[in-house]
């Protein structure tokens, strides 16, 4: 999203805090999210009455969608589904993709949770009965109409039945439409998720919040330094809880 669009859709001060960060961005590498979580028995599902139909896919149908270039929807992700087990719950509108939203268990590479640089990339595990929201996406034609919310809300009824839930979930810093979307529904903030530094050295600190839920984030291989941080830490910085 451009400046101007993010000043018409979310103010002034979001659209300085955007500014910053990537103007921080451009002078080392840094990526900041929002980890958070949203359970099963509280999610609130958007209410709203568009004709849209929900469903799982299987490989065959993420195969035949890859041409829709705007989707992100990619060989590796049908490759992911057949070998992981991976999840993708996707909204059709008059058979029209309208969004999806893609899940996985147990274990998370670094590089399927990362910003622009693969160097941003931070690993986790999970315990069984949480799944992990590592892409989501709504086409622009249908933004604004809760599309992502009732994705997410709906998946995790639907893999209730499986035993999962929880339902994990990273959105950068400055996503201010996820942020929105996923708040909207009922995730909570467990706290800040950064990575910075410089390629030969990258510092990676973690919400001490996770832990307890039997969230483990994994290091990376090469030169690291990691530390966790409580959630009070977490939450004062910029763009923390207030900052949604
Ligand atoms: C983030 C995203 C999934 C939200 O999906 P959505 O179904 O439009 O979400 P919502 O309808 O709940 O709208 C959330 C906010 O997005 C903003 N928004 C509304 N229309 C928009 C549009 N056309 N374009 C961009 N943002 C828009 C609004 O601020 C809205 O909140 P509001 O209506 O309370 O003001 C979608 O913008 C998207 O696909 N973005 C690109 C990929 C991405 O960021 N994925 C999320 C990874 S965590």
């Amino acid at each position: 999203m451009s400046m101007l669009q993010t000043l018409r859709r979310h103010g002034l001060v979001r659209t300085l805090q955007f500014g910053a960060y990537r103007v921080a961005q451009r002078c080392i590498v840094l990526d900041i999210t929002h980890l958070m979580i949203l359970d099963a028995n509280t999610v609130v599902a958007p209410a709203t009455d568009d004709e849209l139909t929900f469903d799982f896919s299987t490989p065959d149908e993420v195969a035949s969608l890859i041409g829709d270039d705007a989707s992100g929807l990619d060989g590796a992700m049908v490759d992911r589904m057949s070998h992981d087990g991976d999840f993708c719950l996707a909204a059709f509108a008059n058979n029209q993709l309208a969004g999806y939203a893609w899940f996985a268990f147990e274990q998370v590479e670094p590089e399927c949770n990362q910003g622009e640089s693969l160097l941003t990339g931070v690993g986790l595990s999970l315990p069984l009965s949480m799944c992990f929201m590592y892409k989501g996406f709504v086409h622009r034609e249908f933004r604004g109409r809760r599309v992502y919310g009732r994705l997410l809300s709906r998946a995790l009824t639907l893999l209730f039945g499986r035993k999962i839930t929880h339902l994990l979930s990273t959105a950068d810093w400055a996503n201010f439409s996820a942020h929105k979307s996923c708040y909207g529904i009922g995730f909570r903030h467990l706290g800040l998720v950064w990575r910075f530094g410089y390629p030969r050295r990258m510092f990676t600190v973690t919400p001490n919040t996770a832990k307890p839920l039997g969230i483990r984030f994994l290091k990376n291989a090469d030169t690291e330094g990691s530390s966790t941080v409580g959630s009070q830490l977490a939450s004062t910085l910029p763009g923390g809880r207030g900052g949604v």
